[in-house]
């Protein structure tokens, strides 16, 4: 099982960013964490990170034929881009959204989710392992 795992903007300043929020681990942390998960639970993970709004509708467009499902943490995408819904609806994939941060208990506006109606599920405020827990759902999903 090939899983693409899609990270949105500002998630490449891991570490540096809000500390006290995304916790003091890097962004390359996080891919080691996703690859080692994904050995663990014997998938392939395909990481791919993008401050681009565009360059991330085409990685999802590209996951046609070519993985058989998605991780994604669309970050502040997240809470703005139809884009985004729309390319994970038109691919058509299982995908979960995963967030480091407890969205939910944070401002009003992060509680909106446009990716999240193309997901089968959101995982938020476990940090790196939702990355893993969402591989987890995809895989009983197979
Ligand atoms: C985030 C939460 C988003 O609201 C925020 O814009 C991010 C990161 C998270 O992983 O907790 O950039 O997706």
């Amino acid at each position: 099982m090939k899983i693409r795992v899609i990270n949105g903007p500002n998630l490449n300043l891991l570490g540096i960013r809000e500390p006290e929020i995304y916790g003091r681990e890097t962004y390359a942390g996080l891919v080691d964490y996703i690859h080692a998960s994904a050995a663990a639970l014997g998938v392939q993970a395909e990481v791919f990170q993008s401050n681009h709004e565009g360059d991330l509708v085409d990685y999802i467009q590209q996951a046609l034929g070519a993985a058989d499902a998605i991780v994604i943490n669309p970050a502040a995408y997240t809470h703005t881009s139809v884009a985004i819904l729309d390319a994970l609806k038109a691919v058509g994939l299982p995908a979960v959204e995963v967030h480091l941060s407890d969205v939910q208990a944070r401002e009003e506006f992060r509680r909106v989710s446009y990716a999240s109606r193309a997901c089968v599920s959101v995982v938020a405020g476990l940090g790196f392992e939702g990355y893993r827990r969402a591989m987890e759902i995809l895989l009983g999903i197979f």
